[in-house]
């Protein structure tokens, strides 16, 4: 190809994933598979690979890649961000409209632009003919923090504007808020809990927390969006109304919320706050209020602004979901996979509508940090669907007689010792059969992966757990025909099938089994290596810390993790009555078998000789690993039907490539000794 061919080539692929990408995040109205924007995708990276002094900032596969930075440089607005007046109730927005109405003329007819307010972090964009350039936090209105290579990471964000529909101008300065959701938001708190790390109170400091990041791979990683809303300096277009405004920066792809609404009074300004509030609870963002603008944009400079807001737009608050309550008692609470969760029962108060008399404490570190006692007045917080908490303590409202509150080292359902592990934030009930625990231990026990007991289902395990038949995985074995027919639901050839599956389940290799006892951080791989080394039950459960240690790829987590396993004589006696009620492990493999011993391979695209997990066991089962992702260290890379982006990249770290039957031919052969 000729150098302007490849330009051509260049252009057009980044033109076609910008419209993939637009009709994906801003129309939620995909036009093409994600195997086949994969695609488009690979193609352009393979073209910028080969001519690097092709690659332009806006170009789509520059979103991740920017080096740590050392500190944030400061940035100046050339238009303050201004911050918004609250309205509380209507007849604060009734003598908003009569200062409007003051300072307009008699004739000039006022329509307003409703929309929601995001409570997430306000940033500023710049955009250079069509060209993100730089981006910025909003700092205390007049400087900012430049963190354009952490916006770059946010998909929703364009690096290059649309001028199909209508031109752009020279220079946008666009401002909007970014968001965390809060599913998101509760999934992240979740990871960093388990961590150990440090909890965000809420998704705005979940937002915050992710884009003043140095690094951009750990904002890459956070699930960031973003809503625009509003302007600061333009060069090169004008706009007649912040409505006209909304909808042109939409059609250069910029996402602006749909909730939004022209008013031309107040009554119906009021009914659309009453929309918003409705569905405040079911959006996937958090917005604290509704935001009224004076449309029209020439009123609107006529109106004018005050030194930090404007005149002519005010934030109508919507009710507060923190109000302040006293804490009667803490409890703690046995969670599915046993970790012991303190939680505040409270005089019960209504927040934003709903009524509240319990809230999460955490852990143990939370509450050391926020000094939570019993008898402490406090102010609780719930927001969207999280689990109310509390936020902190009016320390002045203390008489004394406050008392402390530690996590106690026992579980409070069955009595087991309750550890924590280091490094983690969490208290972990050790006992593989308390009833808070069963449920969720016997559902992985059976699960395929594990005993593979087919047909005893979630909803099965638990009526078998609820009607007290099955305090742990051993009971199973122990149930009679006639209690098994006796549930609900169970004819008598289902009992029968459940029976043949659970007999056929005693025949189970030991690293099976030990990933089906469901010991915390010892997944497929590591029962496997475990297996291996100890080749039988009574070796493992006598392993010590250092003697774990010693396995290759066997980690301080796992290793403490199952010398606590062990000491629990409750799992000691669980694992005994499953060898009495039958369970034989099969041979463990010699050193022989062990013929792809320290290798690792990665299985991408559709594979059509065998399951996913079926490839992997193969592999597994002859000593490999078996991994998700393609480094330097990954062996083999086999590639399926329309494999993707890591076939791409093993052939880039020079791995090497093997089809599904090259693949079969290897491990059909036998070791050379
Ligand atoms: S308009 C000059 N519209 O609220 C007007 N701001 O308290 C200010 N905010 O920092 C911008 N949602 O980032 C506008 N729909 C919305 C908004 C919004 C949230 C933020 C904004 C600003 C803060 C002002």
């Amino acid at each position: 190809m000729h150098d302007k061919e490849i330009n051509n080539k260049i252009n057009d692929l980044r033109e076609k994933i910008n419209n993939h990408n637009y009709r994906y995040y801003i129309l939620d109205d995909p036009q093409v598979s994600d195997a086949e924007y994969d695609r488009l995708m690979r193609e352009l990276q393979n073209l910028e690979n080969r001519f690097p002094e092709l690659i332009t900032s806006d170009s789509p596969t520059q979103r991740v890649g920017a080096k740590p930075l050392a500190a944030f440089e400061s940035i100046e607005h050339t238009v303050p961000m201004l911050s918004l007046d609250n309205g509380f109730d209507q007849s604060e927005i009734r003598e908003f409209e009569t200062r409007l109405n003051k300072l307009l003329l008699p004739l000039d007819v006022v329509e307003y632009v409703c929309e929601p307010k995001f409570d997430g972090l306000a940033v500023e964009l710049v955009y250079e003919n069509g060209i993100f350039s730089v981006g910025s936090t909003r700092g205390d209105g007049q400087v900012g923090e430049n963190i354009t290579q952490n916006l770059k990471t946010i998909k929703t964000i364009p690096l290059r504007l649309f001028d199909k529909e209508v031109s752009i101008p020279e220079k946008l300065e666009v401002r909007g808020e970014v968001v965390f959701s809060n599913k998101d938001f509760k999934k992240l708190n979740q990871q960093r809990e388990q961590a150990g790390e440090p909890l965000f109170a809420n998704p705005r400091n979940a937002a915050a927390g992710s884009l003043r990041q140095l690094d951009p791979k750990i904002t890459a990683s956070r699930p960031l969006d973003i809503f625009f809303h509003s302007t600061g300096q333009i060069i090169g277009y004008e706009f007649d109304s912040h409505w006209q405004f909304l909808e042109t920066i939409t059609k250069w792809g910029l996402k602006v919320s749909p909730l939004r609404r022209k008013c031309t009074s107040l009554k119906e300004v009021f009914s659309f706050y009453d929309e918003l509030v409705e569905q405040r609870e079911s959006l996937p963002y958090e917005i604290d209020g509704m935001v009224i603008k004076v449309n029209n944009l020439d009123q609107q400079s006529r109106i004018g602004i005050k030194t930090r807001s404007p005149r002519w737009a005010i934030a109508y608050k919507f009710p507060a979901r923190q109000e302040t309550t006293q804490i009667i008692d803490i409890l703690t609470q046995v969670g599915r996979t046993g970790t012991l969760t303190p939680v505040a029962v409270m005089k019960p108060v209504n927040i934003g509508g709903v009524e509240v008399s319990r809230a999460t404490l955490h852990n143990q570190d939370e509450i050391d940090k926020k000094d939570v006692r019993i008898g402490d007045w406090v102010v609780v917080q719930r927001a969207g669907d999280v689990i109310p908490e509390v936020v902190k303590v009016i320390e002045s409202r203390r008489t004394g007689n406050e008392k402390k509150f530690q996590i106690p080292n026992t579980c409070p359902v069955c009595g087991a010792h309750a550890i924590r592990i280091e490094g983690e934030a969490a208290v972990r009930c050790q006992n593989l059969s308390c009833p808070a625990q069963v449920k969720q231990q016997i559902k992985h026990f059976a699960s395929r992966t594990a005993m593979d007991i087919e047909g005893l289902g979630d909803k099965l395990v638990e009526q078998l757990v609820d009607s007290g038949l099955v305090k742990s995985s051993a009971d199973l074995y122990y149930l009679t025909t006639e209690q098994w027919s006796g549930l609900e639901r169970m004819a008598d050839k289902s009992a029968k099938n459940i029976i043949d599956a659970l007999e056929k389940s005693k025949h189970i290799n030991l690293g099976r089994f030990v990933f089906a006892l469901g010991i915390r951080f010892v997944g497929e791989h590591a029962a496997r290596l475990l297996a291996n080394y100890f080749k039988n039950m009574n070796n493992l459960k006598k392993a010590s810390y250092d003697e774990l240690l010693s396995i290759h790829e066997i980690g301080p987590q796992s290793a403490q993790s199952l010398v606590q396993f062990f000491d629990e004589p409750k799992n000691i006696k669980t694992i005994d009555r499953l060898i009495q009620a039958g369970i034989q492990f099969e041979k463990v493999k010699t050193e022989a078998d062990q013929v792809l011993s320290g290798k690792t391979f990665v299985f991408t695209g559709a594979l059509e000789l065998f399951t996913r997990h079926e490839a992997e066991e193969l592999v597994t089962s002859r000593g490999g690993r078996a991994s998700s992702s393609v480094s330097k260290k990954t062996n083999f890379v086999i590639v399926g039907k329309d494999a993707g982006s890591k076939a791409v990249k093993a052939k880039e770290l020079g791995v090497t490539i093997l089809s599904e039957t090259e693949f079969k031919e290897m491990i059909e052969k036998k070791p050379n000794r």
